[in-house]
């Protein structure tokens, strides 16, 4: 809860209206990162750069129309919700329930329901853990509910079987002493082909198809972060690594530096596919170098090479001057994918430390190591 003044929080999220919705990929690039801002007038709702946004979604009305369709059911059908209420079952498929991941639970109760003998070994037997993992990441529910076709579930029955729908976080990408009435950021929409079928990512998807600039109210709250926080020295220099979306606390950062006139220097590694694809806030970020907010501003774009060039591989190429930074006291950020990127950042930062800084590999890593337990080191990493 970052505000206690304000009345919303998780509990009893604010219904914020969309007021932009902006694609920041070129068009037929194949993918969709989008910058949105949600109007917080009348919330209440203060947040700090480096907090994230807790947004509650939407499921697609026509993948909840599907699961109606293949169990025979109206959706008109009363049920009792995770809080004890009561509302019609197309409302708690729709608002309330996780209708896409798979899970053991379910495994288990189709299997049980089809009497299908792989199905409910993988599900009771731990050495077969692996397979059901593989087997469930594959599948979502409806896929479950079409191939086995033969079992079926009542309102009452299906509703236990779900888990609740919960909310996802987005890295805030404003500063609110820039936008004091409202809160921005720049999200993935997530699409992707499985099993012949297209997947939608719940609330990617949410915001960017299902939601109605001006009209849907999207239930938020902000989501504290306090180990992500900017220096509180302003005279701090900072240096910041976020590939892809990774980059939306570094916006919000650089807008906090400049409107607080904060002294210290902003170094941005920022990684995409390509300058003419998805370079994120790309006039932007060249406007805060240009005018002096960003004072050292390096780009790794993958695909305009044969080989890829990521932003781990621009820290090396600048390894002398980023360990010059770091002596000078500089706080090292990360954001964004937190399976690959992040690790092979900081591979990347234990060699500087090798490099330029003379140690041996173990002294570069307990460094590192060093740089993280006094909090120079921050990563907010998803
Ligand atoms: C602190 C924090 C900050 C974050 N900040 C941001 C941010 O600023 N911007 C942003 O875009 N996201 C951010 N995220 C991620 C975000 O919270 C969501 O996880 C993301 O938007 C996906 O949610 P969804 O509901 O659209 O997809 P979901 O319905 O949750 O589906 C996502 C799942 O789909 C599966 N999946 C996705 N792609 C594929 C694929 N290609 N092949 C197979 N399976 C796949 C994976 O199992 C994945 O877990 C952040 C996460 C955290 C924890
Ligand atoms: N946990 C999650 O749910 C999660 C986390 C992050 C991203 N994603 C998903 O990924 C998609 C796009 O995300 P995004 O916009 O943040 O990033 P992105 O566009 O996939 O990647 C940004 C840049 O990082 C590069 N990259 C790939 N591997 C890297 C590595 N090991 N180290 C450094 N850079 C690397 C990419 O290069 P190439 O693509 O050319 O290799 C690209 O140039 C979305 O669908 C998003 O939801 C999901």
């Amino acid at each position: 809860m970052s505000n206690p003044a304000s009345l919303f929080n998780r509990k009893n999220p604010f219904p914020g209206k969309l007021t932009v919705n902006r694609s920041l990929c070129a068009d037929g690039v194949g993918k969709d990162t989008r910058h949105y801002e949600i109007d917080l007038q009348g919330s209440g709702l203060a947040y700090e750069v480096g907090d994230s946004l807790g947004i509650f979604p939407q499921n697609d009305p026509a993948l909840v129309d599907e699961i109606l369709q293949r169990l025979q059911l109206s959706g008109d059908e009363a049920v009792t919700t995770a809080d004890g209420g009561t509302a019609s079952l197309r409302h708690t498929l729709t608002h309330l329930c996780q209708i896409t991941a798979t899970d053991k639970k379910m495994v288990e109760a189709i299997g049980a329901r089809a009497n299908d003998p792989e199905l409910k070994a993988m599900a009771a037997e731990p050495e077969r853990k692996e397979a059901l993992n593989a087997f469930i990441e594959e599948r979502e529910f409806i896929d479950l509910l079409l191939d086995y076709p033969d079992v079926g579930f009542s309102a009452v029955e299906l509703v236990p079987l779900l888990r609740k729908l919960q909310p996802r976080l987005y890295s805030i990408a404003s500063s609110q002493k820039a936008h004091p009435d409202s809160v921005h950021l720049c999200v993935a929409t997530v699409l992707y082909e499985q099993r012949d079928r297209q997947r939608k990512g719940v609330c990617s998807t949410f915001l960017a198809q299902r939601s109605e600039v001006g009209a849907t109210p999207l239930p938020l709250f902000v989501h504290t972060a306090k180990h992500f926080r900017l220096p509180e020295d302003p005279s701090t220099p900072i240096i910041m690594v976020g590939p892809g979306t990774g980059i939306a606390p570094f916006r919000a950062f650089l807008q906090e530096r400049k409107i607080t006139g904060a002294r210290g220097q902003n170094w941005l590694f920022f990684g995409s596919q390509g300058r003419q694809v998805d370079f994120l806030y790309g006039p932007e970020l060249e406007q805060f170098q240009h005018e002096g907010t960003l004072h050292r501003f390096d780009t790794a774009f993958s695909r305009e090479q044969k080989e890829k060039i990521y932003v781990q591989h621009r820290l090396l190429e600048q390894g002398a001057e980023v360990w010059k930074w770091l002596e000078l006291g500089a706080y090292f950020y990360v954001c964004g994918d937190a399976k690959r990127m992040a690790k092979d950042v900081d591979d990347a930062l234990v060699k500087i430390a090798e490099v330029h800084g003379g140690k041996s590999h173990e002294d570069a890593a307990a460094f590192v190591q060093n740089l993280r337990a006094t909090k120079r080191y921050r990563r907010d990493v998803y």
